[in-house]
């Protein structure tokens, strides 16, 4: 068949030029088994490709197997003609633009599910270490401020007992309801879009409390109103960019600290430094930031009522493992005629 561009393309994959681009070194048992199906070029740095080479390098490719800072923009999908399928390493795909990718026939896979109890895991820690200063603790003894016990040392917030609102009630929100439950919070939740449906557990747990169920969903004005931490699971898009701004601070209790380990950009990040600075929000858990890394003058950096990680909510070995293999699954889906096995956009006629 000759394409637009001049180039040939053989409708039937036979697999013997098929090609790869893997844009940073994932798990090693994922790539030998890509590699069993396709010429595999691999982008072996920390830092990610330049959007020239992404380009360069995605155009001969039937495949990417991308990461969340990889942006596959409307231009840079009309530039791939040859691209049949960008498997994303990440449940997030706010770095493709879905719409684009389903016009061109491009299959979108994703990795949702592997990696939900990891995410959890690390948003809940993010709680704790806000709530009760532990990494402020930590630079408060290397420092060498540690010169006794004291009664008013390091005072923070009660976990047990307080009330923790959940914003996006899909799996992670969910596992984040069970630890809050767990630790014998009252939990609160925005239905949405995004979690009409309970999301079935595949072993269950042996406490009634740790169950989701138990949780109450309530209005956006409620939730911001009687949580005292409130956590955000919702995913980036044109409805949710800056979800919680201002008017939201505002609506906060004082005393409250928020949660992100979805994406920076749900917050909009003057209004977070303003609250903060203001004391009209006690203090934050980020895993995510708006830009990512902040700028080394960002003001977030500045406040010790923050936490900051690096966005490792997925990274655990065991999971980073899961999503590479997951993400080889998805490509070849693709490349045996079907459509990934986490398609994020099913209604794509694939190319
Ligand atoms: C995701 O999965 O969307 C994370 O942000 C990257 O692990």
């Amino acid at each position: 068949m000759k394409r637009p561009d001049g180039e040939l393309k053989d409708r039937k994959d036979d697999g013997r030029d098929r090609r790869v681009f893997v844009t940073r070194p994932i798990a090693e048992p994922a790539i030998r088994r890509l590699a069993a199906m396709a010429r595999v070029d691999l982008w072996d740095d920390e830092m990610p490709p330049p959007p020239d080479e992404l380009r360069a390098r995605a155009r001969q490719a039937d495949g990417v197997l991308s990461m969340v800072t990889d942006r596959f923009d409307a231009a840079m999908i009309r530039a791939l003609p040859r691209l049949r399928a960008i498997s994303n390493l990440a449940v997030g795909v706010d770095n493709i633009d879905l719409a684009a990718a389903t016009r061109a026939g491009i299959a979108v896979g994703h990795t949702p599910g592997i990696l939900t109890e990891t995410t959890a895991d690390l948003a809940f820690g993010l709680l704790m270490a806000a709530a009760r200063r532990i990494a402020e603790g930590d630079r408060y003894v290397r420092g060498g401020r540690w010169r006794t016990w004291g009664p008013k040392v390091m005072l923070g917030r009660d976990i047990h007992g307080a009330t923790l609102g959940i914003i996006g009630w899909g799996a992670i929100g969910q596992a984040m309801a069970r630890r809050g439950a767990g630790f014998g919070m009252r939990v609160l939740y925005l239905p949405g879009r995004h979690a009409a449906r309970p999301v079935r557990r595949r072993r269950p747990r042996a406490s009634a409390n740790t169950d989701p169920a138990a949780a109450e969903p309530t209005s956006l004005e409620r939730l911001l109103a009687e949580s005292d931490f409130v956590s955000l699971h919702v995913p980036l898009t044109a409805t949710t960019h800056h979800q919680i701004g201002e008017t939201e601070f505002a609506m906060m209790k004082r005393t409250a600290i928020l949660v992100n380990t979805s994406r920076g950009a749900i917050v909009d990040p003057q209004a977070l430094v303003g609250a903060l600075r203001a004391g009209r929000l006690a203090g934050a858990g980020l895993d995510v930031t708006d830009p990512e890394p902040p700028d080394a003058n960002d003001p977030l950096l500045k406040l010790p009522n923050v936490v900051i990680t690096p966005h490792i909510g997925s990274a655990s070995h065991a999971t980073r493992l899961k999503m590479a293999e997951l993400a080889v699954d998805n490509l070849i889906d693709v490349f045996e005629g079907r459509r990934p096995r986490n398609c994020a956009n099913p209604a794509v006629r694939m190319r």
